[in-house]
């Protein structure tokens, strides 16, 4: 679907994409790079990283694979340091390395939920960390007359209420939000970075649907579901292109739902 932005919303940014070589994140890469940015992703598979680049480019955007694991801080630090020699300056990181599993609360090990929490909140945590030198006001390659810039996190919405098999997920999401709303005060107010979040609902095509949605779930859930229907990863790309261009200069500190309403459903009767 063509996109209803300008073609030169995010022109000359530079965007660093944690888990972008697949899924989501790749589409946020592909719809960013269409708009004007380059694009370094960070991710833990040499293989996957080199396919995604080689799509990139083949279609002019410049981009860049650095591998590495979120939860080692080492590894945030060197792909953060790698992006800003690559291109000299960064303007935008998201955050969309994520892990998931289904697991009841009674089966699932402690280390299980510390795994989930590690890569969701502490990875979005660490990276922020790290890349802050980089996208404050007047940081070095950026031009002293642009803003901040921006951070954006992808969230869910299972922790809006409660999901079956899913207290990790929830409890890193949870954690996530109130980071995307602690950074924006702390960092809007003293560096005008703009932190913001995207709560994705069921998205169709993507490893965390074939993971979570097991295949009955698609037909029997419009029955008890009346908004029920999968988002495209094309839907999570323009959302992200709102927070993080111009177009979102004014949004700070929230999690945009883009589910198509279906946190709201509730059974007919
Ligand atoms: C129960 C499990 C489990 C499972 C792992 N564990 N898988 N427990 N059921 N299916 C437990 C292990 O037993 C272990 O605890 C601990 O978790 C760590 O497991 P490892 O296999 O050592 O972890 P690792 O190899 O680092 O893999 C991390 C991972 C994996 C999260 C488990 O799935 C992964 O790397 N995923 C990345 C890709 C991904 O999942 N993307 C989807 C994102 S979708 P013990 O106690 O045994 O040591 C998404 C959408 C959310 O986020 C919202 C949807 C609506």
């Amino acid at each position: 679907m063509e996109s209803p932005f300008k073609a030169d919303v995010l022109k000359g940014k530079v965007a660093l994409v944690t888990g972008g070589g697949s899924g989501i994140g790749f589409e946020i890469c592909t719809q960013f790079g269409k708009h004007g940015a380059s694009i370094a992703i960070m991710g833990r598979r040499r293989s996957v990283l080199d396919s995604a680049v080689d799509a990139l480019t083949a279609i002019g955007i410049p981009a860049v694979g650095f591998e590495g694991d979120v939860r080692r801080q080492e590894d945030c630090k060197r792909v953060v340091e790698s992006t800003f020699q690559h291109y000299g300056k960064i303007d935008i990181l998201v955050n969309n390395a994520a892990g998931n599993f289904l697991a009841s609360a009674e089966d699932l090990s402690p280390n299980g939920f510390k795994t989930v929490l590690d890569i969701d909140s502490v990875g979005t945590f660490t990276m922020c960390h790290e890349v802050l030198k980089y996208l404050k006001k007047g940081a070095p390659g950026r031009s002293p007359s642009d803003s901040g810039g921006a951070i954006l996190s992808i969230s869910a919405t299972l922790h809006l209420t409660a999901s079956w098999y899913q207290i990790h997920v929830s409890a890193a999401k949870a954690a996530v939000d109130a980071t995307t709303r602690n950074l924006a005060l702390e960092w809007g107010t003293d560096y005008d970075i703009r932190v913001n979040g995207i709560a994705p609902g069921p998205i169709g095509d993507t490893v965390g649907m074939s993971k979570l949605a097991p295949d009955e779930m698609t037909s029997k859930a419009r029955d008890y579901m009346p908004l029920y229907k999968l988002g495209e990863k094309w839907d999570i790309a323009m959302a992200a292109l709102y927070l993080t261009s111009d177009a979102g200069k004014f949004v700070n500190g929230t999690t945009l739902i883009v589910d198509g309403g279906l946190w709201l459903s509730r059974p007919r009767h």
